[in-house]
């Protein structure tokens, strides 16, 4: 199974041209599961709701997540991607997961960073794995690797790769999700952003670092803090389905709940 990310540079509203640049970026690259950023197309720093309001979209009625389905047709796999989902009176901070045909699912991240806390309302959850034959796939956004608890979920629910679209600021991710990827035993796959959002109000910076980790913490692809790029790599998935990690130890069945206070 060929499993890979986009990296991109997006230009805040630039909503058309952040499309083109990725789909220049795929090229003609057959891909069985790719990651794209956390709103990849609109950018990440916005003003207030109402700015938010300009470049939200009703799943699968909007330029975004219709792209994601045109991408998939060339891709020929599925395809992960965030983008700003309008949903009745709210915005979310969602990533689509689609194929050639449809918007399959959506997940809406749980766990919101800093000012998205402004205008963006968290996700309800629970999160939620499926079964795509070719993988059982769980999907968390960004700031939701520094809660373990939302990719032990994903694995406890029987993921065996966590597609993780971000727009990291902070340095530690990147390493992180080797620990992510060993506790669990499962695939991961963060897929950041680099650039940066100059506006008027504040300027953020995005540290790329995009990042494809194993079962056994080995890093099967990384990029640069400052190159757009796509990564791909090929990877046998039935690693993930076994969580022995010595003769008498299976991660899962070693688990004792209750002495844990969550
Ligand atoms: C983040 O959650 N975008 C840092």
């Amino acid at each position: 199974m060929r499993i890979g990310f986009v990296q991109n540079d997006p230009h805040f509203g630039q909503i058309q041209d952040n499309l083109d640049q990725v789909r220049e970026l795929v090229g003609e690259q057959k891909i069985d599961l790719l990651v794209l950023p956390e709103l990849f197309a609109s950018g990440y720093l916005f003003r207030d709701c109402a700015e938010l309001r300009l470049y939200a979209e009703h799943t699968g009625a909007g330029p975004v997540t219709r792209f994601l389905v045109e991408l998939a047709k060339q891709t020929g796999g599925y395809i992960v991607g965030g983008f700003a989902e309008l949903s009745g009176d709210h915005i979310y901070n969602a990533a689509a997961l689609v194929n050639c045909r449809d918007v399959l699912k959506v997940y809406r991240k749980i766990h919101l960073f800093d000012r998205e806390k402004l205008y963006f309302r968290a996700g309800e959850g629970p999160f939620w794995v499926e079964d795509l034959g070719i993988c059982r796939l769980g999907l968390m956004i960004c700031y939701d690797w520094y809660f373990p608890e939302a990719a032990r979920t994903l694995a406890l629910r029987g993921a065996d790769l966590i597609a993780h679209p971000a727009n990291l600021v902070l340095p530690h991710c990147p390493e992180a999700m080797k620990t992510r990827a060993l506790e669990n035993r499962v695939f991961t796959v963060t897929a950041n952003r680099i650039g940066s959002d100059q506006r008027d109000f504040q300027t953020l910076s995005f540290i790329g670092r995009s990042v494809i980790y194993s079962p056994n913490g080995t890093l099967l692809a990384s990029s640069s803090s400052d190159c757009a790029t796509l990564q791909t790599v090929d990877i046998t998935l039935t690693d993930a389905r076994t969580k022995r990690v010595t003769g008498r130890n299976d991660l899962f069945a070693d688990r004792n709940p209750e002495h844990y206070q969550i």
